[in-house]
């Protein structure tokens, strides 16, 4: 099977293409612009085994469809985006062009070139600021969608315009994946988050951790939380990875969906602190600050659906172990 994956230079797509080409039943083509990603993942996923690495932006339509006329691709795994939240306020268009727009592009020669599986990174910023008290223990697919930022909105759109497509073409199936909150690295620690100036928690108490960061920021700690701080529900990105594998099969037997992916239980941002100060052994600085806006008191994702439907069966379940393979992987970075 021969599978188109944008974005494998970046953070979740390598982690997907490295469980790809571990299976020899799959070949890899990836396109990725380097714009987050980076040229030194492809060379680590290459020791693997060879694949084709095409350096190519996606808002280059008609270079993409050289690709498509050279290429027989049975799937498709969309990550390539921009994905910073305040940036999305600031230059919306950006979002929708690169996420939105090129996605449209993208599914129009899927269905150009009679490429029938598609698998999309969505988010749980499709789901906006939940109230709590609606939510029970946690968000189901069927939540209304209502994001309060153009990245959530772009990312919505994208969906529609997914899911329009398939209704339109019966041969077309999708898997639309919202995950959560994405952390930690390959267990043998060959690739992991390299993100610059990342905003994402585990991986800055990670930075706190090695003392690539003087300290870090609580933003918020008078939340309807037990400790006062935000919960959130975070995931391994190997056991991600791994969803993304069964998505592609998946789609021969059944139907397109959308699932959410998380745990299906939440830690809050003092006990996601603390336990990466007990992984490393380092205290390092923590400082309070107001809330952001924006910040929901908890997102944790039902999953009882994709465990259901697809038989998908997390293997790095354990706060513990997301945060230490993600400081190991920050230590292997200095
Ligand atoms: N990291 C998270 O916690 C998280 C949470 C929810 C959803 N997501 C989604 O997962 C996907 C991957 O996120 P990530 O964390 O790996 O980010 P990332 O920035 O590490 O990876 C994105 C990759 O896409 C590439 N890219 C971006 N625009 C491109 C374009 N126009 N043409 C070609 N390549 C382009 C970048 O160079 C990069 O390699 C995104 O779609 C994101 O919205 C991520």
């Amino acid at each position: 099977m021969n599978i188109l994956v944008t974005g494998g230079a970046g953070y979740i797509g390598s982690h997907v293409v490295k469980l790809l080409l571990e299976n020899t039943s799959y070949s890899v083509t990836v396109i990725d612009s380097l714009v987050t990603g980076f040229e030194s993942t492809i060379g680590e996923l290459k020791k693997i085994r060879n694949f084709d690495f095409i350096k190519a932006d996606l808002s280059k339509w008609n270079e993409i469809e050289k690709i498509f006329k050279a290429n027989k691709f049975d799937a498709i795994i969309h990550f390539a985006a921009s994905l910073i939240v305040p940036e999305s306020v600031e230059k919306p268009l950006k979002y929708y062009l690169n996420n939105t727009a090129n996605t449209a592009n993208l599914v129009k020669l899927a269905n150009e070139y009679g490429v029938n599986k598609f698998i999309f990174s969505s988010t749980a910023a499709v789901y906006g600021e939940p109230d709590i008290s609606e939510i029970g223990s946690g968000i189901k697919e069927d939540f209304p969608a209502n994001p309060i930022n153009p990245y959530g909105q772009s990312k919505l759109f994208s969906e529609k315009i997914i899911q329009d497509t398939a209704k339109a073409n019966s041969q077309f199936k999708y898997v639309i994946f919202r995950y959560f909150n994405v952390a930690g690295a390959a267990p043998d620690l060959s690739i992991g988050q390299k993100t610059k100036n990342a905003t994402h928690l585990i991986k800055v108490a990670s930075e706190c951790a090695v003392g690539k960061r003087d300290g870090m920021y609580i933003f918020g700690t008078d939340y309807p939380t037990p400790d006062g701080t935000c919960i959130r529900d975070y995931i391994h990105v190997m056991d991600l990875a791994d969803a993304h594998i069964k998505a592609v099969d998946y789609l021969d037997e059944n139907e397109s969906d959308v699932f959410n992916i998380g745990y299906g239980k939440g830690a809050s941002v003092k006990e996601v602190i603390d336990t990466v100060k007990k992984v490393s052994g380092v205290d390092f600085k923590v400082e309070t600050a107001p809330r952001r806006a924006g910040d929901p008191a908890m997102l944790i994702a039902d999953s009882s659906k994709i465990k259901e439907k697809m038989k998908w069966q997390p293997k790095y379940d354990d706060l513990e172990t997301i945060c230490k393979t993600a400081y190991e992987w920050e230590k292997k970075l200095i």
